[in-house]
């Protein structure tokens, strides 16, 4: 696959998820309204979708059933990328990181008010487990069952919430490796851990290679929060859609003021190089294996 096809893919893949998981959407009618609306806007303002891009490539790489994509991914698709949404949304709030852009646009809180910042975040978390748990019981699956179960553990306390508690308790102090590599695990590597495990168990795969693929995420993962470090101190507002030195402002410890930029690309390829193996491994994906490449060097 060349580069040029490769994102020819890679976008119709974007508008193709938008299309499953906008349908979990809520209308905006009566009483419910506003806050719809503010759901609306935090998911439809945009965003790359790779976690719910990971949860399909990992369901094709384990050989699922297509006739299954719509009635039973898409929906843990949705769950994934309302979580991540919402973790997104509060990240975003005065009380932690403070950011006005995210995605190209005013943040949530920025446009719809403090409150309803949180509420929003608060509405698109239960939305996730209503989608994944309707599907769950609407199928009657096992598998969906299992994969509900992952994504609620590697999105809680011992996942990406406890990542964020850490990194904002920690904020303003030098953290050592073992505690930024801790953060960076939790915050960001669980939610992709769990995406490439959700795709591989609604796929009906073994234990062995869920276990395989969960360790391509949290690689991955470690890569792209990698990345995002690197984007905050070097990247560009338009490219990122949210703004520079954000970081350096709330006295961050970060990959790159702890280990400088250098040490801090070549991890991220390292990073990438150890996924790419454990998925060529588990079987063959091509398209997959260029998304992790195209997160090596991405822009935004
Ligand atoms: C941003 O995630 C938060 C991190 C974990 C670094 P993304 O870079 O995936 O954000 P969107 O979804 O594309 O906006
Ligand atoms: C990842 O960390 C945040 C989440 C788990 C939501 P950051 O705070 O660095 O993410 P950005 O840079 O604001 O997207
Ligand atoms: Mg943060
Ligand atoms: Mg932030
Ligand atoms: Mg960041």
């Amino acid at each position: 696959m060349t580069e040029e096809e490769f994102k020819g893919i890679l976008k119709k893949e974007v508008d193709y998820i938008n299309s499953l998981i906008y349908n979990f959407l809520p209308e905006e009618k009566d009483k419910y309204k506003k806050i719809s609306e503010a759901v609306n806007y935090s998911v439809k303002a945009g965003g790359k979708r790779l976690r719910p891009m990971l949860i399909l490539e990992s369901y094709r790489l384990c050989g699922g059933d297509k006739s299954k994509e719509e009635s039973l991914v898409a929906p843990f698709m949705a769950g994934m990328e309302f979580i991540h949404t919402y973790s997104l949304v509060h990240d975003d709030l005065p009380a932690m990181d403070n950011d006005m852009l995210r995605r190209g646009l005013p943040t949530t809180h920025a446009k719809y008010g403090e409150d309803f910042g949180i509420l929003a975040g608060d509405a698109l978390l239960n939305l996730a487990y209503e989608v994944m748990s309707d599907a769950t019981v609407n199928t009657g699956s096992a598998d969906a069952a299992r994969a509900m179960s992952v994504i609620s553990k590697k999105a809680g306390i011992f996942g990406m919430v406890g990542g964020q508690c850490l990194d904002v308790d920690l904020t303003g102090e030098k953290l050592s490796e073992e505690e930024l590599d801790f953060i960076f695990r939790l915050k960001t590597g669980a939610l992709i851990e769990a995406a490439f495990m959700a795709g591989a168990i609604l796929a009906g795969a073994d234990n062995e290679k869920i276990k395989a693929l969960g360790e391509a995420g949290l690689f991955t993962g470690m890569a792209f929060q990698i990345r995002d470090d690197i984007l905050d101190e070097t990247g560009n507002q338009e490219e990122i859609g949210k703004p520079v030195h954000s970081d350096a402002d709330n006295n961050k410890t970060t990959y790159v003021t702890l280990y400088g930029l250098e040490k801090a690309e070549k991890d991220v390829s390292d990073f990438s190089i150890k996924a790419e193996d454990i998925i060529k491994n588990a079987g063959d994906n091509e398209f997959l294996i260029m998304l992790i490449r195209s997160l090596i060097n991405r822009k935004s």
